[in-house]
């Protein structure tokens, strides 16, 4: 159940340079930031994930500290996938030249470095992150995925510090990596429960917010309806809370070892008919795009949209375009449909998030399902954002 230490010598070789410079820089940074956050030990990671991949969010300074890294000859020692770019590679997200390019240099010195090819914010599509195995994941919301539905473990590791964990395998050893830095600190009654994508992102804001840095326990008859759900939950739950850990009763797998260990301080219900009150002034039917996919969708979760589009609306072909971001895998294994579903005006793309890319400004209004695109797209790009179950969204689209 405990992670793998780093052993002293190895480290202390490490930061005389046996391993070359890049290592040497890495493990000179995560002993540093390990005395700061952690205990000063360093644990084994499985996998790496880095987040901060687009060129509208790092710019020339990011390119600045990747072509560095590069130079020295850097190389990843364990697994390391990354975020999506700003840009797919079907054409259909496009940017101006001066984007394409710094991401394309992005993208290469990635790939230099040895990154797999898989530019997605779901890369527990991928990696199995088993239970109680150690990764070093910068992107928050799948850190919180593979917590709190495979109980794997990764702390919310800023991009660049992953980025070094992937070189070395090794990542700071903070409380998040224990069983006892897991322990729950709050209560939360939820009674009974049926969570779809929209119910379960705006549920994981409220739990966030109120947990703010403590873990929460949450207790009730709580039903993920799909894989979507859970995604949504993870990512709006980590976009507002300081953690990327929660225990849900009967869901997390070892929930009850979290339940044995648990220090609870505060004891509060929430009533999940009050959260959903919070979005009765949407309306998807006045917005000029509908994204849905952030974090990015499985193959499932796609066919369950695509479905639905062709039982209601046969092949007629939508008001305003449809995104649906997902990894270019997913996008492989749906071959034809996705040309298919492109004279209908909805696009499957791959490897591109929408939310960190320029061309998300061409929109004034967009419905989504992602309570976590509805806190940046705004932020980001000035958008107004209509929150809306998906297929609220996918009949404002056609409406
Ligand atoms: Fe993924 Fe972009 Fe959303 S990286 S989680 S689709 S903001």
């Amino acid at each position: 159940m405990r992670p793998q230490t780093v052993n002293e010598a190895e480290v202390r070789a490490a930061l005389a340079g046996k391993f070359g410079e890049a290592v040497r820089y890495a493990a000179e940074v995560l002993v540093e930031v390990s005395d700061a956050l952690g205990n000063g030990e360093l644990i084994e990671v499985e996998t790496a994930h880095v987040s901060g991949v687009s060129y509208l969010t790092i710019g020339e300074w990011g390119i600045r500290f990747l072509e560095n890294i590069a130079k020295m000859g850097a190389r990843f020692k364990v697994l390391t996938t990354v975020n999506p770019m700003s840009f797919d590679l079907g054409g259909t997200i496009s940017v101006d030249g001066k984007t394409r390019e710094g991401q394309e240099r992005i993208m290469s010195m990635l790939l230099s470095m040895g990154a797999s090819t898989t530019f997605s914010c779901a890369p527990y599509d991928v990696v199995a992150a088993r239970e109680w195995t150690a990764h070093a994941w910068a992107e928050s919301s799948a850190s919180a995925y593979i917590n709190m539905f495979r109980n794997a473990m990764s702390d919310k590791l800023p991009g660049p510090l992953a980025l070094l964990a992937g070189l070395t395998g090794w990542a700071p050893y903070t409380p998040l990596y224990t069983l006892e830095g897991r322990a729950p600190r709050v209560l939360i009654r939820l009674g009974k429960a049926e969570l779809d994508p929209l119910t379960a992102g705006l549920l994981g804001r409220e739990i966030g917010i109120m947990a703010g840095d403590r873990i929460p326990l949450l207790r009730g008859n709580v039903k993920f309806m799909n894989e979507e759900s859970k995604r949504e939950f993870a990512a709006a739950f980590s976009t507002y809370s300081a953690s990327v850990f929660a225990v849900i009763e009967g869901v997390t797998p070892s929930w009850d070892k979290y339940l044995a260990v648990a220090d609870l301080v505060e004891d509060v219900t929430v009533d999940t008919n009050e959260i959903l009150g919070s979005v009765r002034n949407a309306d998807p039917a006045a917005s000029d795009a509908v994204l849905l996919g952030c974090p990015f969708l499985d193959v499932d979760s796609v066919l369950r949209v695509i479905d639905y589009i062709r039982r209601r609306y046969g092949d007629a072909r939508a008001r305003v375009p449809i995104y649906i971001t997902t990894s270019r895998f997913v996008v492989e294994a749906l071959g034809p449909l996705v040309k298919r579903m492109e004279r209908q005006n909805v696009y499957i793309t791959g490897d591109a998030c929408l939310v960190v890319s320029p061309y998300a400004k061409r929109f004034r209004r967009i419905a989504t399902d992602s309570v976590k695109a509805a806190f940046y797209l705004p932020k980001l790009h000035g958008i107004y954002v209509d929150l809306c179950r998906p297929t609220q969204c996918v009949d404002g689209a056609f409406s």
